[in-house]
């Protein structure tokens, strides 16, 4: 999950799931005749689509607190 400030008091809160599918998206629109189409289009496309996959069950359940009860948090500057 990624977090953005919005304005002074909210922030928004994006799903790596949902940030994954929109790389798919982008990845089956990609090509003109400046850029060639990814190769294997239909590889490429599920792996840009599928690529945070695996944050979906945490995503699900979000927690600050990981496995061993310790907080965990990932910043980084934007
Ligand atoms: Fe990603």
């Amino acid at each position: 999950m990624m977090a953005y400030p919005y304005d002074d008091k909210r922030i928004i809160l994006t799903l790596q799931i949902d940030h994954s599918r929109l790389a798919g998206y982008f990845a089956a629109q990609w090509g003109n005749r400046d850029f060639d189409r990814p190769s294997p289009y239909a590889s490429v496309v599920l792996a840009a689509g599928e690529h945070d996959i695996g944050w979906w069950e945490w995503e699900m359940c979000p927690s600050t607190l990981n496995d061993r009860g310790i907080r965990s948090i990932i910043t980084t500057a934007v």
